[in-house]
């Protein structure tokens, strides 16, 4: 079956969930330009959830996406959270911050019965998981509310696994995806295939639709992708910069400047690896660390740092997601990228 026949949209396209950087308006923009926009919650509460999912449904009758975490919350370790605020004292300092009045406590929150609750409410046409899959009861419920279901894989294994456990169509993320990486069987990231190395592998491996993500910003690498056996592709990046993404000054500014060429995998802002554009924090603390506090709780001790330097207009301490190829990136409308992706299907 063809990528639209399964997702129900005009085009083989999908607009990345990106947590952090869109809400509702990005999914409504890709949706109308006839791809399938993307929601993310991992940084949403269940009620600001319901909120975008309803302004999605008043502003596009066409099918979406849905998009989830699905880690299992860590135990607080005082002592590791302890030394890794203590890493970051010079910063504090530099910047006056009182660590003791800095709260614990998660950034990004997994997939849940309250989110399942909501998910039963819209019937959103796909839901995507990243970081596998949640516990089967839960799974359960999505597939019954008629969603069909996507999940990434980083390796041929990690696709196996997903397609043994029951999924709709896998997404291929190679290397040089922007954001978190989707990584759950493994965590030897130094093995990681980029995208034109993993996609045909994973083609030949499954029979379920593989969709192609990382580095592909423009018609040329859509055509490549799909050359290689995707049933379609996934772009992040390339949309960071339009008027509908919420993507912040800084990380627009980043996103704008020779910065842009040089991305690494981190884990200091949130535990967990993830691909940004190189700023001061990633260079000194490293851009892995192994000191750093379990995903997502990493994310708490850096955000007052984040804030006081943003508010100053300095990246030094946010996560400048992108992925290694920021040259489709342009600030014109959703539509207008979705489109000129599309001239290369
Ligand atoms: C800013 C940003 C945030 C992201 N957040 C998510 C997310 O919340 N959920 C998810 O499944 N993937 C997330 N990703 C990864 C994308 O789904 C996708 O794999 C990636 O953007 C594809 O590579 P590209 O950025 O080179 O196009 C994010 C990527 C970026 C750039």
């Amino acid at each position: 079956m063809s990528l639209q026949r399964l997702l129900g949209t005009e085009l083989p396209l999908i607009q990345a969930p990106m947590a952090g950087a869109q809400g509702a308006a990005l999914a409504v923009a890709a949706c109308k330009a006839g791809a399938l926009g993307s929601l993310p919650c991992a940084m949403l509460s269940v009620d600001a959830m319901r909120k975008e999912l309803a302004s999605i449904r008043a502003g596009t009758d066409r099918p979406y996406n849905v998009n989830f975490f699905t880690h299992t919350p860590p135990a607080a370790d005082a002592r590791r959270e302890t030394a890794w605020r203590a890493a970051l004292t010079p910063y504090y300092r530099e910047y006056g911050i009182d660590p003791h009045k800095i709260p614990a406590g998660p950034g990004r929150a997994p997939f849940t019965a309250q989110a399942a609750d909501a998910l039963e409410e819209f019937k959103p046409a796909v839901v995507s998981f990243h970081f596998g899959l949640p516990a089967a009861s839960l799974l359960d419920r999505v597939r019954a509310s008629g969603a069909k279901i996507l999940s990434s894989a980083t390796t041929v294994e990690e696709a196996i696994w997903l397609e043994a456990h029951g999924v709709d169509a896998i997404i291929a993320q190679g290397a040089e995806a922007g954001g978190h990486r989707g990584t759950f069987l493994n965590d030897d990231y130094s093995t990681q295939p980029g995208t034109f190395a993993l996609l045909p592998q994973v083609v030949r491996a499954v029979k379920v639709p593989v969709i192609a993500a990382g580095g592909i910003a423009d018609a040329k690498g859509v055509a490549a992708a799909i050359a290689l056996g995707a049933a379609g592709v996934q772009v992040g990046t390339a949309y960071l910069l339009c008027p509908e993404a919420t993507t912040s000054a800084v990380h627009r500014a980043a996103l704008k400047s020779e910065a842009a060429r040089n991305t690494a995998l981190t884990n200091v802002f949130t535990g967990r690896p993830a691909r940004g554009i190189v700023n001061r924090v990633m260079r000194e603390l490293g851009p892995m660390s192994n000191g750093v506090p379990a995903f997502p709780l990493a994310t708490s001790a850096i955000a007052p740092l984040r804030a006081k330097a943003e508010a100053q207009g300095s990246g030094d301490f946010s996560p400048l997601w992108s992925g290694q190829n920021a040259t489709g990136c342009r600030e014109v409308p959703a539509g207008e990228i979705t489109r000129a992706l599309a001239e290369g299907l």
